[in-house]
Formats: structure tokens, sequence, C-alpha cells
């Protein structure tokens, strides 16, 4: 006690005191607050679903049926998967404004976002929780991996390449359907669309194309998007189709002008000798 009383007025005892004290009230503090603080985060989810549904039933419900069963104008979301919403609402195909033989994402970026991510988050929680499906993949699902370009080179010609074409600029398929070029999706969407395989394109679940594979496509799309056209135009990227055709016009075209040129030539260089053959018979 005597030390103790003694020491009280060395200069760092004020300091000591002050770090016991807010030790001690860090501590009670923690012990007060973190069940609240479980209980908070578990009612995040909760209220999540729920503002979810909130904006489902004010956007969605007119045309998904108020339980997302479906109507006639817009099928079940039942076990489409958080991926599926984020995929429509995120690429500005969803809500939809009017039927047609394919409901197209919006062209520019101030179309798309009539909802927040967050809003977009939160309905794709909530259809998440009505019957499971493809979840939203992760940041890291869909990451660029340079080592993974070649692979998904090949797999996308394999895969993709009979409706989106070689180059991804897309093409078109039956009924005034069409597969959109990939050059300005978000790899995200990229990653989404093989998940839920939006309208006439399949779904490529993990067992038909496992998630390295998905993650490889995604690199090769972004990839070649920053690709230089070697040799000058790029003609469309189309390869022999587009080359052939510009031979065939340009090239030809060109050709037949050359040819005529020199036949014009000809005449007129013949024509000239034969009119000065002439007058010089006539000078004789
Ligand atoms: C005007 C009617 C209409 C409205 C409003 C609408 N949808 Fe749709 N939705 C459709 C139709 C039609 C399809 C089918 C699209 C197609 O085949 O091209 C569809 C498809 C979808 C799909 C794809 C389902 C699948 O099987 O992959 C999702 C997800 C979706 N809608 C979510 C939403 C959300 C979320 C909203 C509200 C923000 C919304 N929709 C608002 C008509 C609508
Ligand atoms: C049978 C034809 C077909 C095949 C095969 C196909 N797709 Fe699609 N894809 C489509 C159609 C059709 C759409 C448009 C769907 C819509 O608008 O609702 C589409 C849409 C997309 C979109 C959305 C583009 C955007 O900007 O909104 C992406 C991304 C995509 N496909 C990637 C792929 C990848 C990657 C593969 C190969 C693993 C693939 N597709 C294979 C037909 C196909």
């Amino acid at each position: 006690m005597k030390s103790l009383s003694m020491r009280r007025r060395h200069p760092l005892a004020a300091f000591v005191v002050l770090a016991l004290a807010l030790a001690f009230a860090g501590m009670l503090f923690a012990a007060l607050v973190s069940p609240a603080a479980s209980a908070d985060s578990g009612e995040t989810a909760a209220q999540q679903i729920a503002d979810g549904k909130g904006l489902y039933t004010s956007s969605c419900s007119s045309c998904h049926a108020p339980n997302a069963a479906g109507s006639d104008l817009g099928p079940s979301l039942i076990g489409v998967g958080g991926a599926a919403v984020d995929f429509q609402v995120s690429t500005g195909r969803m809500p939809a404004k009017q039927p047609g033989a394919q409901i197209q994402a919006k062209q520019n970026q101030a179309q798309q976002n009539i909802f927040t991510q967050q809003q977009i988050d939160d309905m794709a929680a909530y259809i998440q929780s009505l019957g499971g499906g493809p979840n939203v993949p992760a940041a890291s699902d869909y990451a660029q991996n340079d080592s993974l370009i070649a692979l998904g080179g090949v797999l996308f010609r394999n895969t993709c390449s009979q409706c989106h074409s070689v180059n991804g600029i897309g093409g078109a398929l039956t009924d005034g359907k069409y597969a959109p070029a990939l050059t300005g999706t978000s790899p995200k969407a990229i990653y989404e669309a093989m998940l839920t395989g939006p309208q006439n394109m399949p779904v490529f679940g993990d067992s038909n194309l496992s998630p390295k594979d998905k993650q490889a496509i995604v690199s090769y799309l972004v990839e070649a998007r920053a690709a230089p056209n070697y040799g000058g135009a790029g003609l469309g990227r189309l390869g022999p189709v587009s080359e052939g055709l510009f031979i065939w016009t340009i090239g030809l075209i060109l050709l037949l002008l050359f040819a005529v040129w020199i036949a014009a030539h000809t005449t007129k260089a013949s024509a000239e000798r034969v009119a000065k053959a002439a007058a010089e018979k006539a000078g004789k």
C-alpha cells in the first residue's frame, strides 16, 4: 500500500490509470454490444430480403406475379437464383418495358441505373430466398486471370462461338432473336449469363463448364477486347468471310479498272500510230 501511494505522484501514473480505464471501458462495451451486433447482422439479411420483396412487389410483380410464380406476361422466378436477377437487372433487361421477341439490354449507362446495386442485391436476395438457384458470383470467381486466357479462347470457340461468333460480336438467331455482342458486357454479367442461360442461351452449369473454365472464358473475352488488329484494318475481325468479300468487291473492281485502263491506252496508242502513218503517206 505504501509503495502504491508513493508512486501515486509518479509522472506516468495518470497515463497508467487512463489506459486501465480505457481497457476496462472497451471490454465492458464489447461484452454489452456483441450479442446485439450479431443479432443485428442476422437482421440485415432478413431486412435485405424484406427490402427486396418490397422492390419486387412494386416493380416486377405485375409481370412475374406477386408470389413470383409467373404469369402470362413473365416467367416464374422461383429457382432462377440471385445471379439471374443481378444479370437481368444490371444489364437493363429487367424491368421489361414491353413484350417482344427478345427483351433487349439497355444501350447506354444512364438507362441501366434504374436501380442501385444495393437494390439489385436486395431483389437478388429475395428471389434467392424463394427457391435457391445459382447465386451471384463472388468477385474472385470472375477475376481476370492471364494464365487462363488461352484455355478460355479454346472453350469460347467450342461452346459459344456458334451463336456469338468467333470474335464475340454476336449474331442472328431464328425468330427475330439474336445473340448479342459480348464486347461491352461486364465480367460479372458474362459469368452470370453462363450460370443462368438467359432466354435462348443454354445454361452452362458447373458440371458442363467448371468454375475455372468460366473464369477462363471471362478472361479470354476481356483480353480479346484489347487485342490490336495486326496488319491494318480489322474488317470486323470476321476472318476469311470479310477478307474474301473485300477482295471480291474492292479488289476485283480495282483489277477491272486497271484492265480498262490498259485497253484504253492500247487502243489510243494504236489509233495514234495509224493516224501518224496515214499522215505520212498523205505527205509523200
Ligand atoms: C413487362 C413485364 C416484366 C416486368 C415488369 C419484369 N419482367 Fe422479368 N421477365 C419478363 C419476361 C417476358 C421475361 C422473359 C425474358 C425473355 O425471354 O427474353 C422475364 C425474365 C426475367 C428473368 C429471367 C428468368 C430466367 O428464367 O432466367 C428474371 C431474373 C427477371 N425477369 C427478373 C425481373 C425483375 C427482378 C423485375 C423487376 C425489377 C422484372 N423481371 C420485371 C417480363 C417482365
Ligand atoms: C444457342 C446459342 C448460344 C450459345 C451457345 C451461347 N449463347 Fe450467350 N446468349 C445467347 C442469346 C440468345 C443471348 C441473349 C439473351 C437475352 O437477351 O435474354 C445471349 C446472351 C449472352 C450474354 C449477355 C450479353 C449482354 O451484353 O447482355 C453473355 C455475356 C453471353 N451470352 C455469353 C455466352 C458465353 C460465354 C457462352 C459460351 C459459354 C454463350 N454465351 C453461349 C445465345 C447463346
